[in-house]
């Protein structure tokens, strides 16, 4: 809802107010928080600064410091030293710039020309103008009133005769007053994506940006502002998210009196963007929210938005096939039989949805050549896509197919044939990352190739998902087409955006799965159009767990895409038992990807169970409310995920530990946000594997069995105990408060059926769900 009274606009979603009001002309922050009352804000208004030293009085008014007043959007020119949100130029005006409020508009179908979050509950515009530059300035602010979300972006349209230059226009600005500080951030590399950073404020200039052309793995867009005790299930923070998928950034600047400014959105870094006169230029959108119940929380409001305002409609709430890809199993090396025996495998085991990977197009058998070729090779697959789809469709699986369409080999036939549409600086020799170039999406003749290229490709054939991959940065960047290269990393974007609008729109059912050689591109920008992101390429199960924590901070489990893989790990080569691998990975999309025809029949069963167990809770696992429980894997060497759904009737609960220590202190289980009802809790028994005792086997055994030696293998093979059982009546308050206590963990003596046999890299799933109690307290003929 927004209500506004007398230049004061309030912005209401279930739980938060964002307020601001026009005060001399300018536009004021007054609050963001916690929900209040839409009257009497007088309390809040802005006060201006008394005798505040060398400050510089604004257009000579008395005690008006630009330099302390707490701007919606700010810009250079008039005694405010911050960082500003925009700052432009041209050669006769220069850099100054002065913005009046005139007007605002309310009309919920406003729509930019970047991705940006659907069906928002309100919209609002405010216009601003700088009469002296002849400039507009536009700010709007959309409200998600259900997932506390609110959105901002900015459009600039020069009204005056001459051309003007951007460095700088960020979506968002939030000027705020904080004492105890901290910004979590995402970071990492390949193979190591969105580990949770803290970083104080006390001071400065903090950054959290990406320089490489796409929102990338090094800084991913998602921050959280909280003070040092907000924990997972208590206190206040404030989350920011950037709907783009290239360079952004995300700017704390503190003043000494702990006065901040945070600006968002897209990076001023190599960016000079041309407006002339009487064109626009509109920001990417970026989203806020805010809570006082923990990160969790937080991160719900971040998931419900994602699944409700920027998956594309047709696959909101829909749930996703479980795949098997062919990547870990093959790599380049396969023909049309290896693939239908590792597809009629899949369907034995209940997979649904079988991905051709990298590969299957001109001469690529290795990553040298051919990118650019989207042309079966028929030499690999004789029958070509549409035989190899028929084949596949009537083993009763889903096809898929993986392609890279922004790059281009340079030994290929495409390049051979166009080599200006690579992207590299004339006369010099590019650099190239996995022996590849990317292709000039700045230059229109490459974007049209694309679209109509692909198209024809995609419609050969029975095709339902597509795997968009991108496996190098942007380097050499020249844009051959381009007037102004200031503009290249920019307009590379909406040369993206453009492709993928067109094809997700052409084959609206075809499920896109993003990827960039793994999570380089997790953004929201690419959710707009792609309803789930390959997480990472490292599938190791201790990796995964810092990797999908992460990542849950904002990203909701139906973007995650997870595949269980075989052991040693190819990233890591570390070896870890299959039920963890699987459980950790039910916390997402699950896929498998290994050779599912060299693995014994045991391990095949084992899939086939898991894949039941998936399938009977894949909507809870895929849609339902996610929480870690804390201290997380950052902390401790164990942690909890869980899930329920939203009438808290049913959920799971993922226990996850990496080394096991003697001594830990006791598990206990968590579980937030139940009713008072009582649920019962149980965990899924597993069946232990006797060779994972070595020597101890010889205390419980009968005879003397040499340590894995013939018989204590065939006893290993054919005799599975089953792990301890433990089943608890638990009140929904009393989960949280009191926690369920697990049996303790295997510590060297004093082992019974009841102890829990974890181990290095074990895990549990336990499930809870609602009872009768009154039905149950009958049947078990309770007597008060
Ligand atoms: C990088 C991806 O992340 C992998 O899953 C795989 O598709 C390879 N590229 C193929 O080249």
């Amino acid at each position: 809802m927004i209500k506004i009274t007398d230049q004061v606009f309030h912005l209401q979603t279930n739980d938060t107010s964002y307020i601001f009001a026009v005060s001399e002309g300018l536009l004021l922050h007054h609050y963001y928080g916690a929900k209040i009352a839409f009257f009497d804000i007088d309390h809040l208004k802005v006060k201006l600064h008394g005798g505040a030293g060398t400050a510089i009085e604004y257009e000579g008014k008395k005690q008006v410091y630009t330099n302390y007043l707490p701007f919606e959007y700010s810009t250079y020119g008039t005694g405010d030293y911050r960082e500003p949100a925009l700052l432009f130029h041209n050669m006769t005006d220069g850099f100054y710039a002065n913005f009046k409020y005139v007007s605002y508009e309310l009309d919920k179908n406003i729509k930019g020309p970047l991705p940006e979050a659907k069906d928002p509950d309100d919209l609002l515009k405010i216009i601003l103008e700088d009469d002296s530059r002849h400039l507009q300035l536009q700010l709007v602010y959309k409200v998600f009133e259900d997932t506390n979300v609110i959105s901002r972006y900015v459009r600039l349209i020069n009204q005056s005769t001459s051309s003007i230059y951007l460095s700088r226009m960020f979506s968002g600005q939030w000027d705020f007053e904080a004492d105890d500080l901290e910004m979590l951030t995402f970071d990492g590399a390949w193979a190591k994506e969105r580990q949770k950073q803290t970083h104080r404020l006390d001071g400065g200039i903090f950054i959290n940006d990406a320089k490489c052309g796409s929102s990338s793995n090094t800084h991913n867009p998602l921050t959280i502002l909280k003070p040092s005790t907000t924990t997972e299930d208590a206190g206040w923070a404030f989350g920011f998210n950037i709907v783009y998928s290239g360079n952004h950034k995300t700017l704390v600047e503190t003043m000494p009196n702990n006065q901040r400014r945070l600006l968002l959105g897209m990076s001023d870094f190599a960016f000079n963007y041309c407006v002339n006169s009487n064109e626009t230029f509109t920001t990417c959108e970026v989203v806020m929210t805010y809570t006082n119940e923990g990160l969790n929380d937080l991160s719900n409001n971040f998931h419900a938005f994602v699944n409700r305002h920027i998956i594309p409609k047709q696959f909101q709430f829909k749930n996703r096939p479980i795949v098997l890809n062919n990547w870990e199993a093959t790599y380049f090396n396969f023909n049309e039989k290896k693939i239908l025996e590792l597809a009629k495998k899949a369907q034995e085991v209940g997979i649904e949805l079988f991905v051709l990977d990298d590969g299957w197009f001109g001469k690529r058998n290795d990553d040298h050549s051919s990118l650019g070729d989207w042309d079966v090779n028929l030499q690999k697959l004789p029958n070509g896509l549409k035989g190899l789809a028929d084949k596949i469709n009537r083993l009763g699986l889903q096809f898929g197919l993986w392609f890279e369409p922004e790059m281009i080999s340079e030994n290929s036939d495409l390049y051979r044939s166009h080599p200006t549409w690579a992207v590299k600086f004339p006369n010099h020799t590019p650099s190239l990352g996995r022996n590849q170039l990317l292709l000039d999406l700045t230059n229109p003749e490459v974007v049209a190739y694309l679209k109509t290229k692909l198209s024809k490709t995609l419609s050969e054939a029975n095709i339902s998902y597509v795997k968009w991959d991108y496996n190098r940065n942007i380097t050499d960047m020249y844009g051959s087409a381009l007037s102004n290269q200031g503009e290249f990393l920019h307009r590379y974007i909406l040369g993206l955006y453009e492709v993928i609008d067109y094809l997700t729109n052409c084959f609206p059912n075809i499920l896109f799965e993003g990827c960039a050689s793994g999570g380089n591109r997790f953004d929201l920008g690419m959710l707009c159009f792609f309803p789930q992101i390959w997480t990472s390429d490292d599938t190791d199960y201790v990796e995964r767990l810092f990797i999908q924590t992460g990542t849950s901070y904002g990203y909701p489990l139906s973007t995650i895409s997870n595949h269980v893989s075989s052991v040693p790990n190819h990233q890591t080569l570390r070896t870890t038992p299959l039920h963890s691998r699987f459980y950790l990975g039910c916390f997402g999309v699950l896929g498998y990807e290994m050779n599912l025809c060299e693995q014994d029949q045991e391990t095949l069963k084992a899939i086939k169970s898991q894949i039941i167990l998936y399938k009977k809770y894949r909507h809870l696992w895929q849609f339902g409310r996610f929480y870690r429980s804390y201290p997380t894997i950052f902390e401790l060497n164990r942690m909890g995920f869980y899930v329920m759904d939203e009438k808290k009737q049913l959920g799971l609960y993922g226990f996850f530990q990496t080394l096991v220590h003697p001594y830990m202190s006791n598990d206990v289980v968590k579980i937030n946000h139940l009713d008072d009802n009582y649920y019962v809790f149980y965990n899924i028994i597993q069946k232990l594997n006797l060779l994972d005792f070595g020597g101890l086997i010889n205390i419980a055994s009968p005879i003397h069995l040499k340590v894995n030696g013939k018989l204590h293998r065939f006893i290993g093979k054919v005799y599975h105990p089953n792990t301890e059982k433990e089943r608890y009546i638990v009140h929904g308050k009393a989960f949280f408060h009191a926690g369920v206590k697990l049996n303790p963990q295997f510590m060297g003596t004093g082992f019974n059926n009841q102890v829990r046999m974890i181990g290095d890299f074990g895990s549990r799933l336990y499930v809870f769900s609602k009872m009768d109690i009154k039905h149950h307290l009958k049947r078990t003929n309770f007597k008060h």
